[in-house]
């Protein structure tokens, strides 16, 4: 277990064990490589980030990693797995998130990414994202560098 500060100085658990904070978390976050590049979208308000989202009512935690890829992206999955979750103690509620890594094969062009502006390819994550204005706050902390490290080091890519 992982425990540091956010962007908004909340303190966050991340693990790569399974599913210890909870076993239905509301969550999910999703880190996308597509035809070897990072998949990413920009959020209208946030920025650039990973898609993600809230896991809605009857659906699991995969299945809404699968759906926020699509809607957020329109990227078809071919391949998901999940490799942690992590948990934010924020000043009003607690947010649990499932980190999942996903192989993307195809990128649909959609009529509405919802409440973004679609998928955006970075060959390349920079080193300094928390320091570039135009990436969201998720993207900020150290979930982030941990995930791309346990993934490469477990060789996912
Ligand atoms: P909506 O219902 O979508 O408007 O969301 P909300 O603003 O209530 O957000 P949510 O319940 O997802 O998150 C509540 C708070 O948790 C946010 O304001 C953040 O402070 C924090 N939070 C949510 N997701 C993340 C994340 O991925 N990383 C970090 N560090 N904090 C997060």
């Amino acid at each position: 277990m992982i425990t540091f500060r956010d962007y908004y100085n909340n303190e966050v658990k991340l693990s790569f064990q399974d599913h210890p904070f909870s076993q239905n978390p509301k969550n999910v976050w999703v880190i996308c490589r597509h035809k070897g590049q990072w998949l990413l979208t920009k959020h209208k308000e946030r920025g650039l980030e990973f898609p993600g989202g809230k896991v809605e009512e009857g659906e699991t935690a995969k299945e809404a990693a699968i759906r926020e890829v699509m809607e957020e992206t329109g990227g078809i999955i071919q391949e998901i797995r999940y490799i942690g979750q992590y948990m934010v103690d924020g000043r009003n509620d607690t947010v649990i998130k499932n980190v999942y890594y996903a192989k993307v094969e195809t990128l649909l062009e959609q009529e509405t990414y919802y409440e973004t502006d679609g998928p955006i390819l970075l060959k390349y994550i920079p080193g300094k994202v928390k320091l570039i204005k135009k990436y969201s706050f998720i993207m900020k902390d150290d979930v982030l560098e941990n995930c791309l490290r346990y993934i490469k080091k477990n060789n996912l890519l």
